[in-house]
């Protein structure tokens, strides 16, 4: 059979792009950590010049920058010889508090290929990985990333789509965010909704310690309260909402974490589920976001969910129609999918 030629130009074409892709991971984060995105979104700069701002060394800045301008993350200007951001670049790639903030997202990146040697072999053992067990790396790209997109959904979309859930939270309601993190969900939704308390729950004991700094740092401490506790096992009743963001199917027993909530709820209460975007077939994933989802979830979630008692291993993109039967068979009675982004979907389960 004769190959066509064509047809493996463009795959290595596109082997090039990724292999490119791969190594970025790399240099976002050099460049982050080094302030080297925001020193150039201040004006151009040469190389010598942003070398002497971020105190670092011209010789490898130059390379960095090099690279930066070959992917389209820089600019630069052949004529004066200076590197920029333009108001795009510098919007996703200087500002923390910017919606589409995206240096997070290499960091995870970055921890999570940590993992890799140890998956290799899990894929030959079974054997899980919980969260708590990834490098720092993890946590904390995990923490910036979703932080951008809960920055332009949460306040704005996702808690309106609620049936009557915005009007009990401005006017004081209890809430449980489980699987909470670093708490960077539950601090926005307390600093936006002041007479409301709320509880952050997450069994990995560093993220709960990270809330708890980023609540003192907010000055958030007087309506939040942040706890080591498992999703089957968090204290307290009748909350008016229960928020799960983007963890229900990393748990181990996400059926049992389901029957804890719909326990610990009120009986006129909200159980807020927000989920990687995900369509039912497989083939309907298979596309740019499914690839995101299934990698990361080969390295983070799937082995965190195995790690736990009953390892049911729903994965990053589980779809709607299996998360239907997940809630439904803990006896909640109505869900529905509320919102949704290119990222992510929001479904409403109420009692
Ligand atoms: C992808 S992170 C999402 C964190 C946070 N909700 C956010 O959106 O930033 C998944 C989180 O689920 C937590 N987790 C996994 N299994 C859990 C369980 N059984 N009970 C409580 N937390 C769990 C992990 O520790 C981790 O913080």
């Amino acid at each position: 059979m004769a190959m066509d030629m064509d047809k493996l130009n463009a795959f290595v074409g596109r082997f090039v792009a990724d292999f490119g892709a791969a190594a970025h991971a790399g240099m976002v984060v050099i460049g982050e950590k080094l302030g080297l995105y925001k020193a150039l979104a201040e004006k151009p700069v040469t190389s010598a010049e942003l070398a002497s701002k971020t105190k670092t060394d011209e010789r490898y800045v130059r390379e960095w920058l090099a690279s930066q301008a070959a992917g389209g993350y820089v600019t630069y200007n052949e004529k004066t010889q200076q590197f920029s951001l333009t108001e795009e670049q510098a919007f996703a790639m200087a500002d923390e508090d910017s919606p589409a903030y995206l240096p997070g997202a290499f960091e995870l990146a970055l921890g999570s290929l940590a993992a890799v040697p140890r998956i290799t072999e899990s894929f030959r053992t079974g054997a899980g990985m919980g969260w708590n067990e990834h490098n720092e790396g993890v946590i904390r790209g995990c923490e910036k990333f979703f932080r951008s997109g809960y920055i332009a959904n949460l306040l704005s979309s996702w808690i309106p789509s609620l049936d009557g859930v915005q009007q009990k939270l401005e006017s004081g309601a209890k809430v449980a965010d489980v699987g909470c993190g670093k708490g960077v969900s539950t601090l926005l939704m307390a600093k936006a909704f002041p007479k409301s308390q709320f509880f952050g729950f997450d069994y990995h004991d560093l993220s709960i310690k990270g809330a708890e700094q980023a609540a003192k740092k907010q000055e958030l401490t007087d309506n939040t309260n942040f706890k080591v506790a498992k999703a089957k096992e968090y204290p307290g009743k009748d909350y008016d909402l229960v928020t799960v963001f983007d963890c229900l199917h990393d748990m181990g027993d996400p059926v049992g974490a389901a029957r804890h909530i719909l326990e610990s709820l009120h009986k006129d209460g909200t159980w807020m589920i927000v989920e990687p975007f995900a369509n039912d077939d497989l083939k309907d994933n298979l596309n740019p976001v499914g690839r995101v989802y299934y990698s990361f979830s080969t390295l983070l979630c799937t082995p965190c969910s195995r790690s736990q008692e009953v390892g049911l291993c729903l994965g990053a993109q589980a779809g709607e129609a299996r998360l239907r039967e997940v809630v439904n068979s803990a006896g909640f009675t109505r869900f529905r999918r509320a919102a949704e982004t290119p990222f992510n979907i929001v479904y409403e389960a109420r009692p």
